[in-house]
C-alpha cells in the first residue's frame, strides 16, 4: 500500500502538465462558459413558472445547505442582457445553458408561451451579440408535478420529456445550432433517487436504476424532436465521465471494486448511447433490481441513433479498492454495497472547496480513452471547473489564484488529450457566474464572475481575466 501511494504521487506529478510554452488549440476550437436554468435563474413564481423538484426539496428541512432555496439565485431572468454582455466582455463564442422544463410546461403539462418567450428573448441577445447559444434540454429540474407522478423511475416521463423537447425545438431549433437533451444523467439518477443528496431525495435503488434507463430513453425520444425541428443541429447528450482506478492493480477486489463503479457511473450511459447496449456484466450486477425487465423493445435502438457530438463533464476521478474497512463511498455510488466497495483519496492531491480532489491528467486519460473506446464522435469539454472560497479583497478585486491555476492546468490536460488524438473540438468553463450549487448552496462559488447574492452586483474575477487572454490568444502562453 505504502508503495503504491508513492507510485501514485509519482504519477500526480508527473501528470500534474508542468508549464509549456506556446500551446495552441486548433483553429476554430469552442471557447465558451456554462450555466444552469434553476442555478442562475430565480424569478421562481413569474410568467406561469410552477414547482421543480428543487423548488420543493429546497423546502425540506435539512436538505440544502443554510437553507438556501432557488431565490433570489443570481436573478439571470431579470439580468440575462448584462449576463450575456459578460460572456461577450470575456470574448467567449459560445454560451451554454438550461431550458427550465417548469417554465415551458409547467407541470409537466400543457405549453406556457410565456415561459418560452424567455429563452427566445436569450437567444435572441446571444445571437446579436455574436455568441453561438447551445442549450441543454434537462438539467435536473423535473416537474414537481411529474415526480409526484413518479418521476423518473415511472417510464411516462420519458414520453413527458419528449412533449417538452418538442416545444423547445419548434420555438428556438431556428437559432440554436447546438442541442444537448440531457445534462449528466448519472446525477439525475443516483443522486436523485439512491443516496438522496440530490431532489428528489429518494432512497430507493430500485427507482435509480429505472430512472437510468427512463432518462436514456428520454434521451432518445427528445433526440428525435431536436432532430424533427433543428434538422442541421448538432445535437447529443452531456455525461459526467470518472476514470475510475483500484488502489492496487494486483488486487483480484479491487480491480473487480473498479470494474462495478467503472459500470455504473461511466458504462451504464455511454455504452448504450454510443455501442447500443448495456454491458452484459453490468445487467447482472443490477440483476436484483429488476433493470433488464425496463428495456422494452425499440428502447435501444431509440436510445443510441447517432449524436453529433458528446458532451463531456469533467470535476474528477476515483480510486477504488474492494476490501472494506476503507473511507466513505462517495454519495450516489453507496447503494451498491459500501460493505465491499470503498473509495479511497489520493492523498497527493489538492482538493478544491468542494472537497474534490484536482486531477488535470484525468481529463486527458478520460477524453483519449472515450476517443479510442467508442465510434467517431465530436467531443466537447461542457463543464469544467472548481469551487474556491473566494473573497472581495479590499481593492474590489477577485484574486482567485487556484482557480487560475486549476484552469491552466485543465487547459494543459485537454490540450495533451488533443495531441494523443481526441477529437476535442471545444471547452466550456463551468461556470460563468457562482450560483446556486444544488445541495451545497450559495457556499461553493464556481464562477468566473463572482455575485454578491444581496445586490446582485456582478465582478469578474482574475480567473475571467486568465481565461479571456487564453480565448484570444487560442492557447496558454
Ligand atoms: C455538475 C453539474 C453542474 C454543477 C457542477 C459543479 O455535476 O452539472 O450543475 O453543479 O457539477
Amino acid at each position: 500500500m505504502a508503495e503504491q501511494q508513492r507510485n501514485c504521487g509519482a504519477e500526480a506529478v508527473a501528470g500534474r502538465a508542468q508549464p509549456k510554452a506556446g500551446l495552441k488549440f486548433p483553429d476554430g476550437f469552442v471557447w465558451g462558459a456554462s450555466t444552469a436554468a434553476f442555478q442562475i435563474e430565480g424569478a421562481t413564481r413569474v410568467d406561469g413558472r410552477t414547482d421543480c423538484i428543487w423548488d420543493a426539496f429546497g423546502r425540506r428541512p435539512g436538505a440544502i445547505a443554510g437553507g438556501d432555496t432557488g431565490e433570489p439565485a443570481a436573478d439571470h431572468y431579470h439580468r440575462f442582457a448584462e449576463d450575456v454582455g459578460l460572456v461577450r466582455q470575456l470574448g467567449l463564442g459560445a454560451y451554454r445553458f438550461s431550458i427550465a422544463w417548469s417554465r415551458v410546461r409547467p407541470g409537466g403539462g400543457g405549453l406556457n408561451p410565456p415561459g418560452l418567450d424567455f429563452y427566445d428573448r436569450l437567444v435572441d441577445e446571444l445571437l446579436a451579440n455574436g455568441i453561438t447559444p447551445w442549450a441543454t434540454l434537462y438539467h435536473f429540474d423535473l416537474p414537481q408535478a411529474l415526480e409526484e407522478r413518479g418521476g423518473w423511475k415511472n417510464r411516462d416521463t420519458a414520453y413527458r420529456f419528449a412533449g417538452f423537447a418538442e416545444s423547445a425545438a419548434e420555438r428556438l431549433g431556428d437559432r440554436v445550432p447546438f442541442w444537448s437533451t440531457l445534462n449528466e444523467p448519472w446525477c439525475s439518477a443516483f443522486l436523485g433517487y439512491a443516496s438522496g443528496v440530490h431532489a428528489p431525495g429518494r432512497q430507493e435503488p430500485e427507482a435509480a436504476a429505472a430512472a437510468a434507463h427512463h432518462l436514456l430513453l428520454a434521451h432518445g425520444l427528445g433526440l428525435a424532436e431536436i432532430r424533427r425541428y433543428a434538422p442541421t443541429a448538432q445535437a447529443g447528450i452531456t455525461l459526467n465521465p470518472y476514470p475510475v482506478h483500484p488502489v492496487d492493480p494486483d488486487s483480484p477486489e479491487d480491480r473487480d471494486a473498479a470494474r462495478r463503479i467503472d459500470n455504473l457511473q461511466n458504462r451504464l450511459f455511454f455504452d448504450p448511447v454510443l455501442l447500443g447496449r448495456y454491458p452484459e456484466d453490468l445487467l447482472d450486477d443490477l440483476a436484483p433490481f429488476g433493470f433488464a425487465d425496463l428495456v422494452c423493445d425499440g428502447d435501444l435502438e431509440l436510445i443510441s441513433a447517432p449524436i453529433d457530438q458528446l458532451g463531456i463533464n469533467y470535476y474528477r476521478g476515483y480510486r477504488v479498492t474492494g476490501r472494506p474497512a476503507v473511507p466513505a463511498v462517495p454519495a450516489g455510488l453507496e447503494w451498491i454495497g459500501s460493505s465491499d466497495v470503498g473509495f479511497v483519496p489520493d492523498p497527493t492531491r489538492s482538493l478544491t472547496h468542494s472537497g474534490w480532489q484536482v486531477e488535470p491528467d484525468g481529463l486527458t486519460e478520460t477524453l483519449v480513452q472515450i476517443d479510442r473506446t467508442y465510434p467517431a464522435v465530436s467531443l466537447y469539454v461542457t463543464e469544467n471547473g472548481a469551487a474556491y472560497p473566494d473573497s472581495l479583497g479590499e481593492d474590489g478585486e477577485i484574486a482567485d489564484a487556484d482557480r487560475v491555476a486549476f484552469l491552466a492546468d485543465h487547459l494543459r490536460a485537454a490540450h495533451a488529450a488533443i495531441e494523443q488524438g481526441a477529437d476535442l473540438r471545444g471547452y466550456f468553463y463551468w461556470s460563468l457566474l457562482d450560483n446556486f450549487e444544488w445541495a451545497e448552496g450559495y457556499g461553493k462559488r464556481f464562477g468566473l464572475v463572482h455575485v454578491d447574492y444581496q445586490t446582485q452586483r456582478r465582478t469578474p474575477k482574475q480567473s475571467a481575466r486568465f481565461y479571456s487572454e487564453v480565448v484570444a490568444r487560442n492557447g496558454l502562453g
